[in-house]
């Protein structure tokens, strides 16, 4: 127990007994990685730098609207190739939510990821947010026709922009682009869960996309947030003080710790980091579980 900060303590002690019941989650591209999905902005291994051989205008222009209209093929090629060949399954850390919600203190998950895994981990419809839309359904651009990922996979087999079967639309999956809207209601149901939420937990994100990321800034002083990314210190957390003071190390899992009064910054694989999470709060027995059933 004294090899954890004094705040992370605190966290699991308010989990353990019914204090922190509103917990809200915000991850991104870095939970799926383990699923075989390349993030987008991590050197190197990250989507954004594996682009070349389109020859796109700018780096973020496959998942552009514009762009998308007037070329849609590499997006396409890009689902295929990168998303859905491996037909990716959740992760520990999907999973780790899902367990929020059955121990009953999750208040809403907020993902950016249009992978769909989230849902797959069974988390609930009305806890779950996919603020970048989704992959599993798509519909065409033109008669609105809805189809689904299956379809779209099998069309992506034979043809490089899958068309709808009643008119001649292109049908697209229920993901936005850039420069697209955001459902309607995303920035008031933040603001709501924001107001209501005991303690953040950030996940595999560089929180460098709006409006998303302004959950983190927008959260009430002295409540608590957890982050929890493989970027070593070098790389700080967009509206996150730097946590001076001791770093605690795990090194049985390659997985360090560094925390003020209300934020834990957990560096390290996220998965990894959730097993130490659950082990501290007494759940690990209860992931596997539900990993396996
Ligand atoms: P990014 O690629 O920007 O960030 C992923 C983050 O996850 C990085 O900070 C990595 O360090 C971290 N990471 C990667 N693998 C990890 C692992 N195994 N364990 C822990 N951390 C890991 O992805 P997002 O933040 O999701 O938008 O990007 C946000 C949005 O930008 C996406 O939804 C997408 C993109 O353009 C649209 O497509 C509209």
């Amino acid at each position: 127990d004294n090899k954890l900060p004094a705040s992370l303590r605190c966290i699991v002690n308010k989990i353990e007994d019914g204090s922190i019941k509103n917990v809200v989650t915000l991850v991104g591209a870095g939970i799926s990685t383990a699923a075989g999905i390349p993030d987008f902005r991590s050197p190197s291994s990250g989507l954004y730098d594996k682009l070349q051989e389109y020859n796109l205008p700018f780096k973020t222009a496959i998942f552009d609207g514009s762009y998308f209209e007037q070329n849609p093929k590499p997006l396409f090629r890009v689902l295929r190739d990168c998303f859905f060949k491996t037909h990716p399954k959740p992760t520990k850390t999907h999973f780790f939510v899902k367990l929020l919600e059955e121990k009953g203190v999750l208040r809403r998950h907020y993902t950016q990821n249009i992978d769909g895994l989230d849902r797959l981990a069974g988390i609930s419809h009305d806890k779950l947010v996919e603020a970048h839309g989704t992959m599993q359904s798509a519909h065409c651009s033109e008669c609105q026709e809805v189809y689904s990922l299956p379809w779209m996979m099998l069309q992506l087999e034979s043809n490089p922009v899958p068309k709808c079967a009643k008119c001649p639309g292109v049908v697209r999956p229920d993901i936005i682009l850039f420069g697209e809207y955001l459902p309607d209601d995303l920035t008031k149901r933040m603001k709501e869960d924001v107001g209501e939420c005991d303690l953040l937990i950030v996940m595999g994100t560089s929180l460098a996309v709006h409006p998303v990321s302004t959950l983190v800034t927008s959260m009430r002083p002295q409540k608590f947030r957890i982050f929890i990314n493989k970027s070593n210190s070098g790389n700080r957390i967009p509206g996150v003080d730097p946590c001076c003071g001791r770093r605690y190390e795990f090194p049985d899992k390659q997985v360090w710790v560094e925390a003020s009064s209300c934020d834990v910054i957990m560096y390290g694989d996220c998965d990894d980091c959730i097993d130490l999470l659950t082990g501290w709060l007494g759940w690990s027995e209860s992931l596997i579980e539900l990993i396996q059933n």
